[in-house]
């Protein structure tokens, strides 16, 4: 991604944040995101937009998934009785969920020389990232407290923040995290919005990057 492109996706963020967001302590949050390489950080080390502005563009991907999501299959069903959940999910919900599901992606990725094998077999190097996790409390659970230290999260919030990665980051042992999971889904339709558009976003929008 290019500086301009960084720029631009940067203006979109805050632009889409003040549009949908009204609650209190969002500035404070803008502020603080200012302050870290939340713009500039890439998404993912290896895999979705594995590049500098990566993350700051999936957040935003997320949104504008989760937005189709509610509008083009949840909305309805919610409407109508014929699912399992009734009555709406505030637009400001889905917007705080999404676009800072992945705060805990900030300050966690450096740039760092990586190696692979050519096509001949020799060990070559290239620029990727590593992680330099500085504050290792989780995923899902770290986004959540970064957004509760400046901003006052809802219930359905916190729970679609935090299991929104889904059966992909479950506990390997023991199964309290899997009932957790399950029941969160259970209660409160915006955690599956928020984990199918992080999935459909991240699998079906965006490229992985082969450094050369
Ligand atoms: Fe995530
Ligand atoms: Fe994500």
């Amino acid at each position: 991604m290019t500086q301009e492109e960084i720029q631009k996706n940067k203006e979109a963020f805050t632009a889409l944040c003040r549009k949908h967001i009204r609650r209190e302590g969002l500035e404070a949050l803008l502020d603080y995101l200012e302050g870290t390489d939340f713009y500039t950080a890439p998404s993912s080390t290896a895999y979705h937009l594995n590049e500098d502005g990566g993350l700051c563009l999936h957040s935003m991907n997320v949104f504008r998934t989760a937005m189709r999501i509610y509008d083009g299959i949840a909305r309805e069903a919610m409407a109508d009785g014929t699912g399992p959940f009734e009555g709406e999910i505030p637009e400001e919900s889905i917007a705080i969920s999404a676009l800072f599901h992945d705060l805990c992606k900030v300050k966690l990725y450096r740039k760092a020389e990586r190696w692979k094998k050519d096509e001949a077999g020799r060990w070559v190097s290239y620029p990727g990232y590593e992680v330099s996790d500085e504050f290792p409390l989780g995923h899902g659970e770290k986004s959540c407290l970064i957004v509760s230290w400046y901003m006052k999260l809802r219930r359905d919030e916190l729970l679609a923040i935090r299991w929104h990665m889904g059966m992909f980051d479950l506990a390997p042992q023991g199964m309290s995290q899997s009932y957790s999971f399950r029941n969160a889904l259970d209660q409160c339709p915006l955690a599956s919005i928020i984990h199918a558009a992080d999935f459909i976003a991240s699998n079906l929008l965006e490229k992985t990057t082969q450094y050369k």
